[in-house]
């Protein structure tokens, strides 16, 4: 009975809530689901898409929690795309089994090759006349109707200040939005119908970096400048993966970079898919580095950032405001971003899977895209990583940080010495290392960056080469944890005495 109440206490408030009364069984396609015999259970709706990927059909059958399922009416997650994927959303068991039809490019039809008659002369002619005053005076209603309500709400904004939530007031700053709104809610962002806002009111300015899912941009919003990420729209799958990590609950750190806003903006012909995020000028680490020598205190402060950012994203938190492990897996000096007081933000997410311990699964990312070879494990090289045992990426992830730092330690500017950037291993494979080159060095070879015996001279020096050396064992396991990383350099940057 008590649930019942709930249930209808839910329904009728129509709250964002996560402990809601899970009800609708919907057929699941994905990886995590297989333990529970390809369905899902849910408390919003069963989702299916289809969509021609590289030649192949594809029919994705998920579950969308209620919370997702913003604006009403038409939510964000249920819009189809002409031409390049069906979504449909329902809301019976197993609704979403039936097998949507995979969208075609719509050729241009030809024209008749009849002759016309009067009849079908007048038609043609005077419909789309007929049709364009009726478009005529929409627009006019429209406008007005548009003005009111803006005036409506700008009245609004002054008689009640606890409305300032429902839309985005003028003199608000980003910063002071994501905070109230993050830390009053979930802790997971801004809720979507404000992301698409922001959004949609950003002005692109330029081109800062290009990827194999789509371009980066810097954008201008209200004064401030953000990062945003434009994905092709084949990279629906990784645009979607990424905002759905990014709005992790209680994600949100100091070191991780900050996720604003995702969207999907259709603008009649393709989709363009949108990921904002904190625009930090210093760009990668990878750039950082390649521009400038740092001093020891910078080194530290980078490294202790870096490790402090990756502790929090493996971190489980429990409790309902919990936040579930997570593991990068594609960890590289150039997914690292450098703030404005030199220290570090991890991003691109993409990758990421997140571990749910009670069941002990892992929700396996639907792309399979693996990280970049350079920076691979050597269990993920030879194949032999445990795929089940979520800590296995964790330790992936420490080996391709212990690649970064040393990275970092050999332009420290020691005594006068720092050496030029270099990427690792750029001694030994070529510049485009497939896997079997990579495997070979790593794996057979058993070679790893070379720790240059003047840094024992320098204490700071000394325990980068350490730290480096236990991140880069063989086994996995016996590798340095994220939390024992952060707690040494925070002992180091106590004695260097530097101030973070
Ligand atoms: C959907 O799930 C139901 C119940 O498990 C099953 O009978 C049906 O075959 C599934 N349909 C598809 C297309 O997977």
């Amino acid at each position: 009975m008590a649930d019942l109440r709930m249930c209808l206490a839910v329904v009728v408030l129509q709250t964002v809530l996560y402990r809601s009364c899970k009800a609708l069984w919907c057929n699941c396609t994905t990886a995590q689901c297989q333990k529970t015999g390809f369905q899902c259970e849910t408390d919003g709706a069963c989702r299916v898409s289809a969509l021609l990927d590289n030649g192949q059909e594809q029919h994705i059958r998920t579950c969308i929690t209620r919370d997702s399922l913003v604006p009403p009416g038409q939510p964000f997650y249920c819009l189809s795309t002409e031409g390049f994927f069906n979504i449909r959303c329902c809301y019976t068991d197993y609704c979403n089994g039936i097998d949507l039809k995979i969208p075609s490019v719509t050729a241009p039809t030809e024209p008749g090759t009849g002759t016309w008659g009067l009849v079908e002369l007048v038609a043609v002619i005077a419909g789309p006349l007929f049709l364009l005053c009726l478009l005529l005076l929409l627009g006019i209603f429209l406008y007005y109707y548009h003005r009111r309500a803006y005036n409506h709400r700008q009245r609004l904004q002054v008689e009640d200040p606890s409305c300032d939530n429902l839309y985005l007031a003028k003199d608000r700053s980003l910063q002071d939005l994501i905070y109230n709104l993050s830390t009053s809610g979930s802790g997971s962002g801004l809720p979507l119908f404000v992301q698409r806002t922001v959004a949609r009111t950003i002005v692109l300015q330029e081109i800062i970096g290009k990827g194999r899912f789509g371009e980066v941009w810097r954008g201008r919003w209200r004064g401030g400048d953000v990062a945003v990420k434009i994905f092709s729209s084949r990279e629906e799958r990784s645009w979607f993966r990424e905002a759905e990590i990014y709005q992790t609950i209680m994600l949100r750190h100091e070191n991780i970079l900050g996720f604003i806003a995702a969207d999907n903006k259709d603008n009649g012909t393709w989709t363009q898919l949108w990921l904002v995020s904190d625009y930090h000028e210093y760009g990668s680490l990878f750039d950082y580095l390649n521009r400038y020598p740092v001093t020891t205190e910078g080194m530290i402060k980078l490294a202790l950032s870096a490790a402090n950012g990756l502790a929090h994203l493996h971190m489980e938190i429990l409790g309902t405001q919990g936040k579930p492990g997570i593991a990068h897996r594609d960890l590289k000096s150039k997914n690292i971003l450098v703030k404005k007081n030199c220290t570090c933000a991890i991003a691109d997410l993409g990758l990421a899977v997140r571990h749910d311990s009670a069941t002990d699964t892992i929700d396996i990312a639907p792309n399979q895209r693996v990280g970049t070879k350079r920076y691979m494990a050597p269990e993920v090289l030879d194949e032999t990583i445990n795929m089940r045992h979520f800590e296995s990426f964790k330790c992936a992830d420490i080996y391709a940080l212990g690649l970064v730092y040393w990275e970092t330690a050999r332009r420290c500017n020691s005594g006068g010495i720092h050496e030029e950037y270099q990427l690792p291993y750029y001694d030994l494979v070529p510049s485009d290392p497939s896997i079997e080159d990579m495997r070979k060095v790593v794996c057979d070879q058993k070679l790893r960056p070379s720790i240059p015996n003047w840094w024992q001279s320098y204490e700071a020096l000394r325990v980068m080469g350490k730290i480096m050396r236990e991140c880069w064992y063989p086994n996995g396991a016996a590798r340095l944890t994220a939390l024992r990383i952060k707690k040494t350099l925070s002992q180091l940057s106590v004695q260097e005495d530097i101030k973070m």
